[in-house]
């Protein structure tokens, strides 16, 4: 084991983030910031550029209402956070596959006919999947792009805590979403930051991987 670092300078970034779980209150992320943050975070990767990941942003103390219930123990982020980002993923991503590369074309990106045998092989493709491959392929989009969402808001000064421990199903119904359609996937606080990140331990590179 050996405490967290990366061996590059460059990979700066990867170091400044850690999870922080309280913040200060008197600061308030715009809804313009938060915007830019998520816009920038969904520079992130996503199996057939399909972005599943849809956002619910809690920044009103009406909206921190509506979620604190299903916080469990991260009360205190929920206290002092600016804002909870709530990530899930959309069961129905396919349907957005003409849009997508439609906008491609738009933009000049690629040329009609190769959005035409794309979405061609895009919707043969996903037809044959079952839902347990679709909901995984989800989650991983969706993991890409909170991992992203957490480096952009370091960007912008501000500090974040991923958070898994929520009462998914609970906060689905009370957003009156179809939980078969949405996969509540992370919660992720932000703020800005009233405590110093930790340092933490992780396996040394040896330790996970095999060489062949
Ligand atoms: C999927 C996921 C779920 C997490 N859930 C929680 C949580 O519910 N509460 C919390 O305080 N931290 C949570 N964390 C933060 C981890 O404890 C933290 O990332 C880990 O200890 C490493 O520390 P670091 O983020 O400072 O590098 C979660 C992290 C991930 C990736």
């Amino acid at each position: 084991m050996q405490l967290k670092k990366v061996n590059n300078d460059e990979n700066g970034l990867f170091t400044a983030r850690t999870s922080v779980r309280k913040y200060d209150k008197s600061v308030k992320i715009s809804r313009k910031e938060i915007a830019d943050i998520l816009q920038d975070a969904m520079t992130a990767p996503s199996s057939l550029n399909l972005q599943p990941w849809r956002f619910w942003v809690f920044d009103t103390p009406e909206g921190k209402e509506l979620i604190k219930p299903f916080m469990m123990f991260n009360m205190q982020q929920w206290e002092t956070s600016s804002a909870i980002i709530a990530i899930y993923g959309d069961m129905e991503n396919f349907s957005y596959a003409d849009d997508i590369y439609g906008a491609a074309v738009e933009h000049k990106l690629v040329p009609e006919e190769y959005k035409v045998k794309m979405l061609e092989m895009i919707h043969s493709y996903g037809a044959q999947y079952t839902e347990e491959r679709l909901r995984n392929s989800i989650l991983l989009d969706c993991g890409f792009v909170g991992m992203q969402m957490m480096l952009a808001a370091k960007g912008y000064g501000y500090d974040t805590n991923p958070i898994g421990g929520f009462m998914r199903k609970e906060l689905t119904e009370a957003l009156g979403l179809d939980a078969k359609r949405y996969i509540p996937v992370l919660l992720l606080s932000i703020g800005k930051a009233d405590e110093k990140g930790k340092d933490s331990i992780r396996f040394s590179a040896d330790e996970v991987t095999q060489w062949r």
